[in-house]
């Protein structure tokens, strides 16, 4: 049983983003749990002060992170960049130094808009950021899903589908690709040596 966390970069009830994370799990591979976190608009602002005595959202984020095989993100795209919501998301787990939650943790990056580009912008940014944060995020395929409302079909019980059978597609390869990751350990692999440099850094 591989255990994904999908984390939506939009706190909006009828977000495409989140529509599309619950549109994943009957595209994933046998075996494969998709359970998407709820809690991303509890957290506070990212405030160091606040580290020493972190409040529970931000514990139970961070436990989601560490204790899932792999994760996926959604991400819109805000002014050609991540929200501000996500990105406090990703700060949080990255801390404290040294322990953060993202390290070595495979990761599968999607983006969805109405408009033309898909949130592509976005997505780079986000592909980035997970980079540095020592995730290894997996290659692809790229998926930025435009017109995402004409691709995506959600019912009166909040249930969605992906109706473009070429973005199904590619989300099938992709969750393979997140699934292959989780079983190679490649996160793992991927990290040995950074770890070994952020601890020399941390004395
Ligand atoms: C402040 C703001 C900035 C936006 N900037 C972009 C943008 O740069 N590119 C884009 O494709 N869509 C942009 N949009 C439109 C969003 O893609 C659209 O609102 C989308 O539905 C948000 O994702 P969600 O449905 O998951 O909440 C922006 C929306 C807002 C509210």
């Amino acid at each position: 049983m591989t255990r994904i966390l999908g984390i939506s970069g939009s706190i909006r009830a009828a977000s495409f983003n989140t529509a599309l994370l619950n549109a994943l799990p009957a595209l994933a591979p046998e075996g494969t749990t998709i359970e998407v976190f709820k809690g991303i608009d509890e957290l506070p602002h990212f405030n160091e002060d606040l580290e020493a005595d972190v409040p529970a959202s931000v514990v139970r984020l961070r436990e989601a992170v560490r204790s899932a095989d792999g994760i996926v993100i959604s991400t819109p795209e805000y002014n050609r960049s991540v929200p501000g919501v996500l990105k406090n998301a990703l700060d949080w787990a990255s801390r404290p130094y040294g322990q953060s939650s993202w390290f070595g943790k495979p990761v599968a990056v999607l983006s969805a808009s109405p408009g033309a580009q898909g949130g592509i912008r976005a997505q780079e940014e986000l592909r980035s950021q997970l980079r540095n944060l020592g995730a290894y995020v997996v290659h692809g395929p790229e998926i930025a899903v435009p017109e995402v409302h004409t691709r995506l079909s959600v019912d009166e019980q909040a249930r969605a589908t992906l109706t473009d059978p070429a973005t199904a597609g590619m989300a099938t390869f992709l969750l393979n690709a997140l699934e292959d990751a989780v079983r190679a350990n490649t996160g793992g692999t991927h990290t040995k040596s950074l770890g070994a440099w952020m601890a020399s850094l941390a004395g």
